[in-house]
């Protein structure tokens, strides 16, 4: 169902943007406030990644529903691996059995999921099953859902950056025909389109490492509400805000 929220991201000035404008192409979210949802609760950091991953849930169905093309969450992150072993493994835990329960769910409402980040530093099972989604979601085309998983933009440039200067060396590459779109080439997102739209909750402001390269030109939204606090209505919200920007920076003839 499109709500009036919704038709109004995709609206400027009361008119449809010309090409859904004002609608993002790509929302990327870093889901922060787990741990402080849960302890405002009295209850353990894991009851707050339990409820993020009920919010998971909905805003794949939410993205999917506005009609939103790429969808990216930052699901764990290269530092994550530094938390409490106890932690860690409920977390990745967590990934493992949303891996086996959702899987068969999202291939048959049309979402293809990709991974970025270091996947060889997760126990083989879940790399297995990481590889296993990729391919059996391959077709679908309702939504792409980008998890990243073990995953810091730094170690992302500096392996492109490796990677660019074995070519050069190799002689495959040449460094005077080098440009910005080469180089992107290189990183993990390649042949996914650079995000409209960057939203955190937690209150905090700041981008932890993610998508450093790729958020050159995002909207950034920070929003004052805990990761399992946001849904449907606080999608919709962001979007309007984007729609909002949008209309301020785009100059319009007449
Ligand atoms: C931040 O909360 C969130 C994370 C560390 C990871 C996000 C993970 C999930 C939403 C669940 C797993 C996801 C999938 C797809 C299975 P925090 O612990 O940093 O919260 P705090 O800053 O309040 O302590």
């Amino acid at each position: 169902m499109v709500t009036a929220a919704a038709k109004a991201a995709a609206e400027v000035d009361g008119k449809p943007a010309t090409g859904n404008r004002a609608l993002p192409r790509h929302v990327a979210i870093i889901m922060d406030g787990n741990g402080r949802w849960a302890s405002a609760r009295g209850l353990p950091r894991v009851a707050g990644h339990r409820a993020g991953v009920q919010a998971v849930r909905r805003t794949i169905e939410t993205a999917a529903s506005l009609g939103v093309e790429w969808l990216t969450l930052y699901a764990f992150s290269s530092e994550n691996w530094r938390r409490p072993a106890s932690e860690v493994m409920d977390l990745t835990g967590l990934l493992r059995h949303f891996l086996k329960s959702e899987i068969a769910e999202l291939k048959a409402k049309g979402v293809r999921l990709y991974f970025i980040g270091d996947r060889a530093r997760f126990e083989q099972d879940i790399q297995i099953d990481l590889g296993l989604a990729e391919r059996e979601t391959a077709h679908n085309t309702r939504l792409n859902l980008v998890l990243a998983l073990s995953y810091g933009a730094r170690a992302e440039i500096a392996a492109a950056a490796k990677a660019v200067a074995e070519a050069a060396k190799a002689g495959t590459l040449d460094p005077a025909a080098f440009d910005e779109a080469m180089f992107a080439g290189y990183l993990s997102t390649t042949g996914i389109p650079d995000p409209d739209l960057i939203i955190r909750t937690s209150g905090e402001q700041r981008l932890s490492n993610f998508l450093l390269w790729q958020a050159a030109y995002a909207e950034l939204l920070f929003l004052d509400l805990m990761w399992p606090d946001f849904g449907p209505e606080q999608f919709e919200a962001a979007l309007a805000e984007y729609a909002r920007r949008e209309r301020r920076f785009g100059a319009r003839p007449g």
